[in-house]
């Protein structure tokens, strides 16, 4: 694979390069708060049937950037692709969120396929190389997948759950079981990030929603460990691949992940500690985040003030203005405009 050098802000940010106005996108930025996203959506049927079909979820994925101009896209997709390809069933429900079939007993892990079956995902890949033919140079296209741990925990579960206890529960019990549906999901996930470089990605994020309910010694084994073997995966094939990581809770243990998995940046959420980030984590690699998505939603004098205090916390170092979780259907366009002509007004 060739890599063509690149001007574009944010991946020089990832390459150890501040910017002095910071690049910013939003995490889950193509969604139902935009009218133009609820009207493809309506037209495509079902949440999978939307990421599959490459027109409509090439389409949602340029809106945001057309809308906002952000500095990259993200490929609009889901995570629980992987455990699609690997043949298990997977539902969006109206308004209940993911269903799977469980995967909850050792009996039932040993009938999971170690190999996914990544035609079923062509599609994405067809959107990513469609989203860059039309995409500015100078505006990155990121890759995602979900880091093994947070797609474990809706594979086990069946479902969302408040605290991922049943993922929790079968970690402790049937460690090899649980270890297994891991093994396979780093594998799968290591292919699956590789294609979408192939495609077109400039940059590809680890989202591991669901990192913070664990326990040191278990956040090690199930978060860093999977996650640093797909980083090394990745990375023995394409070296220059720029890997963001986002163990979403990970609180004190971020330092100890951003060593070991070898990520070029880490995305954090509001609740990180501003001098632990800046010491421990932001000296060896770029930092993402972390605007409350909350007072996005709440936006006047409360957003201002929210936004100044992200950019004195950080915009100082290598840093990429975004959100610490996914923008909410409720929040007003009209905000989002406000945090970016902030945001871009940035002067260091
Ligand atoms: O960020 C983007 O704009 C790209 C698209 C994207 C989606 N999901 C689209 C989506 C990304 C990066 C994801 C990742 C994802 N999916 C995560 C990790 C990041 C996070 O937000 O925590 C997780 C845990 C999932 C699993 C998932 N997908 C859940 C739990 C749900 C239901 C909750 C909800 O918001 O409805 C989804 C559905 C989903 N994925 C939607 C979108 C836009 C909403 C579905 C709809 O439009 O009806």
């Amino acid at each position: 694979m060739t890599v063509i050098p690149t001007t574009k802000p944010f991946v020089e940010v990832l390459s150890g390069r501040r910017q002095p106005v910071p690049p910013i996108w939003m995490m889950r930025q193509a969604g139902r708060y935009l009218p133009e996203y609820r009207e493809v959506r309506a037209k495509a049927g079902g949440f999978l049937d939307l990421c599959f079909n490459p027109e409509f979820a090439s389409e949602v994925t340029l809106q945001p950037i057309r809308r906002f101009n952000f500095d990259a896209a993200i490929i609009f997709s889901d995570i629980l692709v992987i455990p699609y390809a690997l043949g298990r069933t997977v539902r969006f429900e109206a308004g209940e969120g993911p269903r799977l079939d469980p995967l909850d007993t050792p009996d039932k892990v040993g009938t999971l396929s170690s190999s996914a079956d990544l035609g079923k995902l062509e599609p994405v890949f067809e959107a990513l190389r469609r989203v860059r033919r039309e995409l500015d140079p100078n505006i990155a296209l990121i890759g995602f997948c979900g880091a093994p741990w947070t797609v474990a925990t809706y594979m086990v579960a069946g479902q969302g759950t408040a605290d991922q206890a049943p993922a929790r529960m079968m970690a402790y019990r049937h460690p090899e079981a649980f270890a297994k549906i891991i093994d396979a999901i780093v594998d799968n996930s290591i292919r699956y990030l590789l294609g979408q470089l192939d495609a077109g990605a400039d940059v590809l994020q680890i989202f591991d929603t669901w990192a913070g309910v664990l326990p040191p010694r278990e956040f090690q084994s199930w978060s860093v460990e999977p996650t640093r073997r797909i980083v090394e995966g990745v990375r023995k094939q394409v070296p220059s691949a720029k890997i963001i990581g986002f163990p979403r809770g990970a609180g004190a243990l971020l330092p100890g992940y951003v060593r070991t998995t070898g990520v070029d940046a880490v995305s954090i959420d509001w609740t990180a500690a501003p001098s632990l980030i800046r010491e421990d984590v932001q000296n060896h690699v770029a930092v993402q985040g972390n605007l409350d998505p909350l007072v996005l939603i709440a936006g006047g004098a409360a957003l201002d003030r929210a936004i100044d205090d992200v950019l004195a916390n950080f915009a100082g170092g290598r840093f990429i203005f975004n959100l610490g979780h996914g923008i909410q259907p409720e929040t007003p366009i009209a905000h989002v405009e406000q945090m970016v002509r902030r945001v871009r007004a940035y002067r260091a």
